[in-house]
């Protein structure tokens, strides 16, 4: 008996603004995401509120996907991919956010795209926004912190579900929508949802009113997509990394639950359809004033998701004897009161590495949502070289995807979860969203691009190429 159910997703995914480049061609708008410097391990990305004279932004360029995706697709082909992972780039579509009419020639790009993966026998995953909103309304209307712009992206979902509905059907709404719950670290309420939190506003209840306007798009977009084609399937897409108490102290127990509540938050209302109680009760007693209308717990109810995708890549632990705030831990990129896990090494970016991580998540979100799951990222950002033999011998990454696919395997035999599919992520070398990097490359095709913008794009395979080609054909048993 095969480990993997005979219809499984396997796939690899990306993103629009982290691949396409072509950052201005053919009418695109600059997104939030075209005004992030490049960073560094430890060195964050800087936002700029416009495009400077001299500044090198690697998304313009990206890995120049806008040209080479032909090319591409005939190597995700020789892979065997059977799904592949892509976000609509709003900018494409609707430059500045709020026109009246789409941009025809960005839509084409996206019917050119998906007719060649359907012609190769690849359906595409679309995610309808990944980080990637019209800089415009992110700087004229405040981003999500403005209700208006719900209806500027409920405008941008439907066009791209009307127009793609007979070479779509498996969608997701916002990428890692719950990535914004680290509000102290400015560049995911950016690149969430185009809000910079002013020195009088508390950035705690900006995030949560954010928040609110994005369940809400979420929901309507999700209620207008089954209206056009009931046969859609219109899943969320939540960042999961359990956190995990640091020993036995009961303290230390409840301590990591009400941590993981910044994690359900988001699946709690987009599964339910309506707020946890949780949530409620510390709006009450921080005194926030989150403005929910009338109308808007049947907007929620209406709008559930079909699914849960998720990224999976790390655990943190917790410990209620290391008090640090909010504030200080993310200057470490941390949560608060984290501890590093002796059980566990990291990565060179200090992501820890924790494949039994991914089984304990299956088996919670399962539990939670009782709705088929989806693992739509995953994977190891390394340093990679070419080799004397003018190879790349990434072992490394196989051993990392291995661990986690013995895992996915155990929680879908053993523990009974309904698993859809599996995209890791970054199936080809991109730009690195948190460093901006080449250099942090995820891919099993590598590319010729490196930190300063110089390389000749040029595509070659890795070791891991020919081994996930090999899993995926043996439908997960060879690994
Ligand atoms: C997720 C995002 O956070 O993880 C991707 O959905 C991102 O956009 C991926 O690239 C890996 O993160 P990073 O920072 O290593 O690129």
């Amino acid at each position: 008996m095969s480990k993997f159910p005979k219809d499984f997703l396997w796939g690899g995914a990306v993103a629009a603004h982290q691949l396409e480049g072509g950052w201005l061609e053919d009418g695109k708008g600059p997104s939030v995401a075209d005004v992030l410097t490049a960073g560094a391990a430890g060195q964050p990305r800087e936002i700029h509120d416009e495009v400077r004279d001299g500044v090198y932004y690697p998304n313009h360029e990206a890995v120049d996907f806008y040209h080479h995706y032909k090319e591409d697709i005939q190597l995700f082909k020789e892979m065997g991919l059977k799904v592949f992972r892509t976000s609509i780039y709003w900018a494409r579509i609707f430059p500045n956010g709020d026109e009246k009419e789409p941009n025809e020639a960005g839509l084409q790009f996206y019917d050119d795209l998906f007719d060649e993966l359907l012609a190769n026998g690849i359906e595409p995953v679309i995610t309808l926004t990944h980080f990637e909103m019209p800089l415009h309304l992110a700087k004229t209307y405040g981003g999500f912190k403005n209700r208006k712009v719900v209806d500027f992206f409920v405008k941008f979902a439907e066009t791209v579900f009307e127009r793609y509905q007979d070479k779509v059907k498996y969608w997701m709404t916002f990428n890692e929508i719950n990535n914004m719950m680290d509000y102290t670290n400015p560049i995911f309420l950016w690149t969430n949802a185009g809000v910079t939190v002013e020195d009088d506003e508390n950035p705690e209840e900006v995030m949560y009113t954010a928040a609110h306007h994005l369940v809400l798009a979420s929901a309507l977009a999700v209620a207008k997509g089954k209206a056009i084609n009931p046969e859609f399937k219109i899943g969320n897409m939540i960042s999961h990394v359990p956190i995990y108490p640091n020993n036995a102290n009961p303290a230390n127990i409840m301590l990591s639950e009400e941590a993981m509540r910044l994690r359900y938050f988001f699946p709690d209302i987009q599964v339910r359809g309506y707020y946890p109680q949780y949530a409620l009760k510390h709006f009450e007693r921080e005194g926030f004033n989150i403005p929910i209308l009338e109308g808007d717990a049947e907007i929620l109810a209406n709008g559930t998701v079909d699914y849960i995708g998720f990224s999976y890549y790390m655990s943190n632990a917790v410990d209620i004897d290391n008090q640090t705030t909010h504030d200080e831990a993310n200057v470490h990129g941390q949560v608060p009161y984290q501890v590093e896990n002796e059980y566990l090494e990291s990565s060179d970016w200090g992501w820890t590495v924790d494949p039994m991580g991914l089984r304990i998540t299956l088996n919670r979100l399962w539990d939670r949502y009782q709705l088929p799951l989806f693992i739509v990222e995953n994977g190891l950002g390394a340093y990679d070289e070419i080799s004397a033999d003018g190879q790349i011998h990434d072992d490394y990454r196989m051993d990392y995807m291995t661990k986690h696919i013995e895992q996915m395997a155990i929680a879908v035999n053993y523990d009974g979860v309904q698993l859809m599919g599996y995209t890791p992520w970054g199936i080809i070398d991109l730009v690195s969203f948190t460093s901006g990097q080449m250099s942090k490359r995820y891919g099993m095709i590598y590319v010729d691009r490196d930190d300063k913008g110089q390389g000749s794009f040029k595509r070659m395979k890795k070791d891991s190429f020919a081994w996930y080609q090999k899993v995926i054909a043996t439908n997960g048993e060879d690994l």
